[in-house]
Order: C-alpha cells, then sequence, then structure tokens
C-alpha cells in the first residue's frame, strides 16, 4: 500500500499539497514550480506548484533581499523555506486544499531558472496541439496529464494484482524478435553482426506465449509493448501496451470469466458484474459493427426483403443483387432532426462508401420527405411492425449491393444520431463479449484468404472437419473459436483459442496461400514446436491504452501515453524518426537509395 512516509534524503519536508492548518507553526521546506507570482508593492505572493497541488508563499517576514524574486520566472523551480501560517480570515481560499493555510518564507534558493517557456502548462490560453506534443514534458505538468499518469500507474497495479491472484506468472518477452503477424507492417531492426538480416518488433508476442504454453507456463500475462506500422486514428499508436494473457487447458469460457472479473475490477463494477454476450452475426444485424457503442438504441433493422419489389430503385436493384438494405428508426420522443441535419447525412456515409440516405417523416399521420411516394400503407405498416411500435418520427436508409457498405454506413449514422441527439450517457460503461466471429476474410480482388484475427486461431471444433478438408465457398462460412471485448464502441480486448495442433497449424498456413518456403522461414520453429507435446490453450489480450481511454474518459490516446507520436507516427519532441549517422550505415551495410 501507498504511504505518506518519505525516507530521508529528499530537499523537501512536504510537498505542496499537504499542509493544512493543523501544520500551523511547523517549519517546512517546499520546493516546486514558480506557478505565479503577485507583487502588490509592499506584499509579495508566490503560488508554488508540484504534482500534487498548489502552496501559498509569503514574504512579509521575509529578512533578505525581496528583489531576488524577480529572477523567479514562471516555470522556475525554486526552494523555499519557512513557517506555516493561518492565512488571515480574508484570504482563506476554500477551492484550494491548502487554501486555510501559506508558508511565511524565511529562505529562498532558486534551484533552476525558467527561460520564458513556450506555453504555460496550466496557463489560460490554449496551446496548439503539435506544440504541446514538442513540449511534451511541459504539458506533463498539467494536473490533467499527470492524474492520467497516476491513474495508469494504478490501473497497472489492479490488473496485476488480480492476475497474481489467479496464480498467473508475469513472463518478460523479447522486442528483438521475428515476425508476429497481426494484421499490421512489421518495424524491423537491422542487425549490425548479421549483415542483411534483421529482427522484427513483436506486432504482439503472440507466438511467444504460446511458446510458452509448450514449455509448461500454465498461465502467463505480460503488460507488454507491441508495434504495428499501420494507418494511425484516434485509438491506434504504432507502439502500444497491451495486458496479454495465454492459459494451458482453458476453454473460451475460462477466458470469458477471467475478462469478465478483470473488466469488473479495473472499471470498479458491481461484484456480480456479468458481461453480456452476443455473436458476430447479431452484432452485425443489429448495429452493422463488431463493436457496437451499446450505450444507446437506435439498432438497425434489414429491410432488404421488404423493399425488393419497391419503386425506389436503389432500394429494389441492391436487394436483387443480393445486396443489403437497412433502416434506422427515430421516434418523435427520441428526438427530431432539422431538415439540415437530415441532408448533412450524406457526408457520413460518403468516407463509407454510401451515396445517400434515404429518409422520410411520419408525423400527424402523414408520410412525408425524401422517399415518401415510394412508401406504401403496407411498407409503412410493415415497418412499424419490424420497430415494434406505431409511434411517429423518422426514418433513415441507406442500401448498397454490398452488404459491408451498408452496414458500415449504417453504423457511421447511427453513431452520429447518438451523438447529435444527445442519446449518449457519458457516465455508463456499456461492455460486450462478441463471439462467434468467422475465421477467414476473403478478398474477392486478390482471391485469397485472410485471417480475421491471426493464423493462430482456432476454427470452432464443430467447424475443424470442414476446415481441414472443405472447398473455398465451405471455408468462408467457417466460425472461429474468437471473441473481442467491447466497451462503448471501442474493442479493448481480443483473443482466441489456439490451434495446437501442427497439422491444423500447417493447414491454415496453406489456406492463407503461404508458400511452403515461405512458411518453413517464418513459422517452422513454431510448427516444429507444436509437435513435442502441447497442450490445448487459450488466451487474450487487452489494449491497456484503450483502457485508459475509456478510464480516463478522453477520445485521445496521446493523452493516456507518456509520450506518445502524432498520427504520422512521429516524435516531435526528440524528431524521431532520424535520419542515421553515415558510421551507423557503414556499420550496417546499408545505404539509400535515393
Ligand atoms: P489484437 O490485434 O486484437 O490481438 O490486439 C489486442 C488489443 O490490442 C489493442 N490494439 C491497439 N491499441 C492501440 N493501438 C494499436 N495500434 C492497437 N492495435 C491493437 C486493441 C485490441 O483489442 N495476439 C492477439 C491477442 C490474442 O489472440 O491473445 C492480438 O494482438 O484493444
Ligand atoms: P435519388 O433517387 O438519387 O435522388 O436519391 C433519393 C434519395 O435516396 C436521396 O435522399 C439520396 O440521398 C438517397 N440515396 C441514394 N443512394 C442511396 C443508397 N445507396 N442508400 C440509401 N439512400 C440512398
Amino acid at each position: 500500500m501507498a504511504t505518506n512516509k518519505e525516507l530521508p534524503g529528499l530537499l523537501r519536508t512536504h510537498h505542496c499539497g499537504q499542509l493544512r492548518t493543523e501544520d500551523i507553526g511547523k517549519e517546512v521546506t517546499l520546493c516546486g514550480w514558480v506557478n505565479k507570482y503577485r507583487n502588490l508593492g509592499s506584499l509579495h505572493f508566490i503560488d508554488l506548484r508540484d504534482k500534487f497541488g498548489l502552496t501559498q508563499l509569503g514574504f512579509e517576514t521575509f529578512k533578505g533581499d525581496i528583489t531576488v524574486l524577480k529572477k523567479f520566472s514562471l516555470e522556475s523551480v525554486i526552494l523555499a523555506k519557512g513557517k506555516v501560517r493561518a492565512r488571515p480570515e480574508s484570504a482563506i481560499n476554500n477551492n484550494m486544499p491548502t487554501g486555510g493555510v501559506e508558508v511565511q518564507v524565511e529562505e529562498v534558493r532558486l534551484l533552476s531558472q525558467a527561460e520564458i517557456v513556450p506555453f504555460l502548462p496550466h496557463g489560460v490560453i490554449e496551446s496548439t496541439e503539435d506544440l504541446k506534443l514538442k513540449y511534451r514534458y511541459l504539458d506533463l505538468r498539467t494536473t490533467f496529464l499527470q492524474s492520467i499518469l497516476k491513474l495508469r500507474s494504478d490501473t497497472a497495479r489492479k490488473i496485476r494484482t488480480a492476475l497474481y491472484e489467479a496464480n498467473f506468472t508475469e513472463v518478460e518477452t523479447p522486442i528483438l524478435y521475428k515476425t508476429t503477424p497481426e494484421g499490421a507492417r512489421d518495424y524491423i531492426v537491422p542487425s549490425r553482426v548479421h549483415k542483411g538480416k534483421v529482427y522484427a518488433l513483436p506486432q504482439s508476442p503472440q507466438t511467444l506465449k504460446q511458446l510458452l504454453m509448450i514449455g509448461g507456463t500454465d498461465k502467463y500475462f505480460q503488460l507488454c509493448k507491441c508495434f504495428r506500422d499501420e494507418d494511425l486514428r484516434a485509438e491506434r499508436q504504432p507502439e502500444f501496451t497491451q495486458v496479454d494473457i495465454e492459459v494451458s487447458f482453458a476453454r473460451q469460457e475460462y477466458i470469458r470469466n477471467l475478462a469478465t472479473k478483470l473488466v469488473q475490477t479495473v472499471f470498479n463494477l458491481p461484484e456480480n458484474f456479468q458481461m453480456p454476450m452476443l455473436t458476430f452475426d447479431e452484432v452485425m444485424r443489429r448495429y452493422g459493427s463488431d463493436k457496437p457503442d451499446t450505450r444507446f438504441g437506435l439498432e438497425h433493422m434489414d429491410v432488404t426483403a421488404l423493399f425488393a419489389k419497391s419503386e425506389f430503385k436503389v432500394f429494389s436493384s441492391a436487394a436483387q443483387a443480393g445486396g443489403l438494405v437497412k433502416a434506422i428508426f427515430v421516434s418523435e420522443k427520441t428526438g427530431s432532426l432539422a431538415r439540415k441535419d437530415i441532408d448533412a447525412l450524406t457526408d457520413v456515409v460518403k468516407p463509407y462508401g454510401g451515396k445517400g440516405v434515404a429518409w422520410f417523416k411520419v408525423a400527424g399521420g402523414e408520410i412525408t420527405g425524401g422517399i415518401a411516394k415510394f412508401i406504401t400503407p403496407e411498407i409503412h405498416k410493415s415497418l412499424q411492425q419490424l420497430a415494434g411500435t406505431t409511434e411517429e418520427g423518422t426514418w433513415f436508409f441507406s442500401a448498397d449491393n454490398k452488404a459491408k457498405i451498408t452496414h458500415d454506413c449504417m453504423d457511421a449514422v447511427r453513431r452520429h444520431l447518438g451523438k447529435q441527439l444527445k442519446l449518449i450517457d457519458d457516465k455508463a460503461y456499456n461492455f460486450l463479449w462478441v463471439y462467434d466471429f468467422p475465421l477467414l476474410d476473403y478478398d474477392d480482388e486478390t482471391k485469397r484468404f485472410y485471417a480475421l484475427h491471426h493464423p493462430f486461431t482456432s476454427p470452432k471444433d464443430d467447424d475443424m472437419e470442414k476446415f481441414m478438408h472443405g472447398g473455398i465457398e465451405e471455408l468462408k462460412k467457417i466460425k472461429a473459436n474468437a471473441y473481442d471485448v467491447v466497451c462503448n464502441g471501442y474493442e479493448i480486448g481480443g483473443g482466441s483459442v489456439r490451434i495446437f495442433d501442427t497439422n491444423v497449424q500447417q493447414k491454415m498456413f496453406n489456406v492463407l496461400g503461404m508458400q511452403p518456403e515461405e512458411c518453413q522461414m517464418k513459422f517452422g520453429f513454431f510448427l516444429e514446436a507444436l509437435k513435442y507435446g502441447t497442450p490445448p490453450h487459450a488466451g487474450i489480450a487487452f489494449g491497456f491504452d484503450r483502457i485508459m481511454m475509456l478510464l480516463a474518459r478522453t477520445e485521445n490516446i496521446r493523452d493516456v501515453i507518456s509520450f506518445p507520436k502524432t498520427n504520422a507516427a512521429t516524435d516531435l519532441m526528440a524528431q524521431a524518426p532520424s535520419f542515421p549517422g553515415q558510421e551507423q550505415l557503414d556499420e550496417l551495410s546499408m545505404r539509400f537509395l535515393d
């Protein structure tokens, strides 16, 4: 447990958030940053700051040369020794934990004078994001970022404690390693000793944790760094942290129970918390997304059959081409949208390949607007039945020959409407265990399969036979023994039961189109390891940064990382990546082609 008792050897006796009226009369030494300096002619005050808070320093009884205070530019670090005194009644500040007292300074030392800082961490003027990243150490002085660092540390401890209590062993695995495919590009590190060869940084410790199971580790976990060269977004960084877990002799149920326990602990949920479960097919049908935000309704309805013979060609042609038409109903009670908000939905679906959002309104018993002329009384009745209500309101539709485009567009519309109509309770955490994912994704253009999770994921037991012997059409339908944990629209974790038979693993590499030599070169050691006695095993990895985003209630992953990278994968502070020196290139026998 944390304790306030400090070891001897600090320059200060108290921190800047500590002193209270009980301390009046004590001789204290404080150290910190000059947050504010007020010079009222005869009276001088400094607000001294550290991560714990602010304490006011007064100089009424100061015997030294008061003009030294002029050197104490904002953000300078000083040491002040003096006596704790009650503030006069009129100066008591109840908004400040230390607001009842001040330290009357007897001795003061300038430890580090600050030049004019590019921005004041606690200033009223907002700095730009780029400037804050360039001077990350100044931004880190804010209460906001310091409180998140502390929260992150406390959360890591909670997770470790829970896993130690469940008999897990934390094992570190190498960073200089070999490809561990998770669907991104590898970051590679050239070897100086072995010319022309490279290490790959792990996209996750996937094969390593499975080898730990083969090695008899039983229950493994690690808070580890993963490296992925992929397109970055608000919830993605090129290097990020996973809570990585693997368990021998475990079925999906064990991992789900463990994940439930971890989520309950980390998010301080009631003891009896249970994670709602939905299959992949069901989340796609109801939300058009495998990571839906379930804090609000506006669920999708499949209206393809209803419009198969409609006069509205956009819908009937999508239906006839084997596509998908989906609807969302917003009842009058839920909210209403102005015409310009409805028109703006076209821009919401554009990035997902949508051409528009069709709509109509029911008000005062009349069907008006948008595609109203195509809505016969029969169609309207069927829609009311689907929605399970006769309430009036507005209907929105999206259609496409490709089901994926319709899902994506309606997912975007749903999220947009949820925000716009203020349907989201931003204090809630809504979890979901999504399971029964497809095993493989078939790309019509390249005419090949990709692993939806990763190539070590086992098909469901019932599908094993089809996996080993089925043709392309059968393979497309196979379900994986894989699962995700979703919270408020974020995928915060994912895992699977693993393949533990070398023939099945070899078959998986074949299905993924890997040539025998490539397979041998990349995973020969792994295929061999599976032959020497492999326990059935399963696991999961949580995105620790995403958990922290949810806990800290920020939508920016950079807020929860001490030294984050930009969306272009650069570190603006240290200017990384940077050009290597010629000497380094020579040692590595490397040169740039242009
Ligand atoms: P997966 O690739 O789903 O699974 O990753 C697990 C979790 O890690 C988080 N995550 C990320 N967080 C921040 N930035 C990124 N670029 C990023 N990529 C992923 C997500 C995700 O759910 N080895 C498997 C796990 C397993 O099968 O046990 C794996 O890495 O929250
Ligand atoms: P149009 O017949 O092209 O004038 O379109 C009529 C309405 O249907 C407009 O509101 C369009 O935004 C909308 N629309 C067009 N394409 C689609 C689509 N694929 N799915 C849903 N609505 C669409």
